[in-house]
């Protein structure tokens, strides 16, 4: 379970119903990431880092501040973005090149969201403050989650016709 007060699977529907494809793309990714940091129990942050066609760039997030610019291929965001697979780190600590924008981080799971074309559109990162607190199962709920997002974010790029256009 990566919750306690929603089951895993229910986050994915609570974000669906909450989405509406009518929305600017900030306005969804904003009720994303604070769905998401309310829900998931044992955490310090949760958001996006969306990536500018270069390097990724902080979006919308729950937790404290945090670092605003990842270059493509750097920390626990960048390999996930570059790579485009799922990196769950139990121990930040042995990620070669981990950027600790929070001190208080110790695990870390990073999602990639590939459009339908294939563009890289950004990454879901999530940080606990204790080691190992993502499992397989909470890979594969969270990987439903992706699912449910790229699905709103590629219906309201088809409206905007732009899905960097963000308002
Ligand atoms: N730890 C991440 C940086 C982002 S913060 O955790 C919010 C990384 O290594 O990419």
């Amino acid at each position: 379970m990566i919750s306690n007060t929603l089951e895993g699977a229910a986050i994915a529907d609570a974000l669906y119903d909450l989405l509406q494809s009518t929305e600017p793309l900030i306005t969804a990714l904003s009720n994303a990431a604070a769905l998401l940091y309310v829900s998931l129990d044992r955490i310090n942050w949760c958001g996006f880092y969306l990536f500018d066609g270069e390097k990724m760039v902080l979006g919308p997030f729950g937790g404290k501040p945090a670092c605003t610019m990842i270059p493509l291929g750097k920390g626990v965001c960048g390999t996930a973005a570059a790579e485009r697979r799922i990196i769950r780190v139990a121990d930040v600590s042995e990620f070669p090149g981990h950027i600790a924008c929070d001190p208080a981080s110790r695990s870390e799971i990073v999602l990639p969201l590939i459009l339908s074309d294939g563009r890289l559109f950004g990454v879901l990162d999530i940080d606990a403050p204790m080691k190992d607190r993502f499992s397989e199962a909470d890979e594969r709920d969270l990987t439903d989650v992706v699912v449910v997002l790229l699905g709103k974010i590629e219906l309201i790029a088809k409206r905007t016709e732009d899905v960097w256009r963000m308002l």
